[in-house]
């Protein structure tokens, strides 16, 4: 049987190119190397922060499906679908929900951290707590095997296993356990240098225009020490050195050289970056420009990727409620 891949994003914001590389490349690839894939925009799991804030929701998806499609997932190889539109989700949430013991939820550290380090937002939910549940529930109503994700999302993928070994042992032999995919990925700091996030204004955006990258790579941090283009420079503490080391391989050598040798001056430097980052989003930009005009054809894409994922989540669903003993069927 072919291997079943499935991940998901929450849609908070248009993808940046730390999402690109982080996770969209990967996840083209596991789609061209003939795996099942299962690609998801998760907008239940969009409220479980954000309930008070739903007027972007409908916009971010959008905003996503087009980030997906340009940078490569294709629909004809790929399901990708809406949460919300497959509703064996919440059925497979709200069964896993009565056996979950609630101290896994409470001690699990992405939430522990999450309450700590969000304050803005309200948290004091039963949703928010039963985050990791939905997920698992999202993974396995298609038994995917695999998951890409982040080190971040690995408690949750945990989780995920813990609740199918007991619906396992409880009911009889359904779910696999799923293992990560972890990526190697280059690591593409924000352009003042800390991490790449929307909250941190310092995000190169899938969608960004030619005008607004050259306007956001020339205002880039550089290496602090390097007060004067006299002074030697140190690329290895520069962003925009970083960048070059992915947007500009065949020239990265040289640069270093230059930057060292006090050869090249940062402004310099950065519009050449600046160059190269739009040459490598070209194709992308294109490809987004096409999808936006036709929102109308995009969310059909959207409705028939979720109609296929129900053909699997459907069949899920029936046999979970047979291995429970419910009347089931449709
Ligand atoms: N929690 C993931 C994130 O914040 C998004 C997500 C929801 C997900 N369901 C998933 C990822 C299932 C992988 C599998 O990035
Ligand atoms: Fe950074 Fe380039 Fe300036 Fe060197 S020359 S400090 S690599 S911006």
């Amino acid at each position: 049987m072919e291997k079943v891949i499935l991940s998901g994003m929450r849609p908070t914001g248009p993808l940046h190119i730390g999402h690109l590389f982080g996770a969209l490349k990967n996840w083209k690839k596991l789609q061209d190397e003939g795996y099942k894939c299962f690609y998801m925009i998760a907008d239940y799991h969009a409220l479980s922060t954000d309930y008070a804030n739903t007027e972007d929701i409908k916009n971010y998806v959008e905003e996503i499906a087009i980030d997906f499609i340009s940078s490569g997932l294709d629909p004809e190889k790929s399901t990708i679908f809406i949460q919300s539109l497959v509703p064996e989700h919440t059925e497979l949430h709200l069964i896993f929900s009565m056996i979950i013991p609630i101290p896994y939820l409470e001690r699990n550290p992405v939430y522990k951290e999450q309450r700590e380090e969000i304050k803005d937002k309200d948290l004091n939910t039963y949703g928010f707590l039963g985050y990791p549940v939905l997920q698992a529930a999202d993974i396995l109503i298609y038994k995917a095997e695999f998951v890409p994700i982040g080190i971040d999302q690995l408690p949750h993928l945990e989780l995920t296993r813990e609740i199918a070994r007991k619906f396992n042992s409880l009911y009889g032999q359904t779910f696999p356990e799923p293992q990560a995919i972890l990526t190697e990925t280059p690591k593409i700091p924000g352009t003042d240098g800390r991490k790449m996030s929307k909250s941190y204004n310092n995000a190169i955006y899938l969608k960004d225009s030619p005008e607004i990258i050259k306007e956001k790579v020339s205002k880039m941090f550089t290496d602090p020490k390097r007060i004067y283009k006299n002074d030697p420079g140190h690329p290895e503490t520069c962003p925009v050195f970083s960048y070059h080391k992915i947007f500009n391989e065949k020239k990265v050598a040289e640069i270093e050289i230059d930057c060292k040798g006090a050869k090249i001056g940062c402004t310099d430097c950065k519009k050449q970056l600046g160059e190269k980052l739009i040459e490598y989003l070209e194709e992308i930009r294109i490809k987004r420009e096409k999808l936006g005009k036709n929102k109308g054809k995009l969310i059909e894409i959207l409705v028939e990727g979720s109609k296929k994922a129900r053909e699997t989540s459907i069949k899920t669903i029936n046999e979970v409620k047979e291995k429970i003993g419910f009347i089931y069927g449709r």
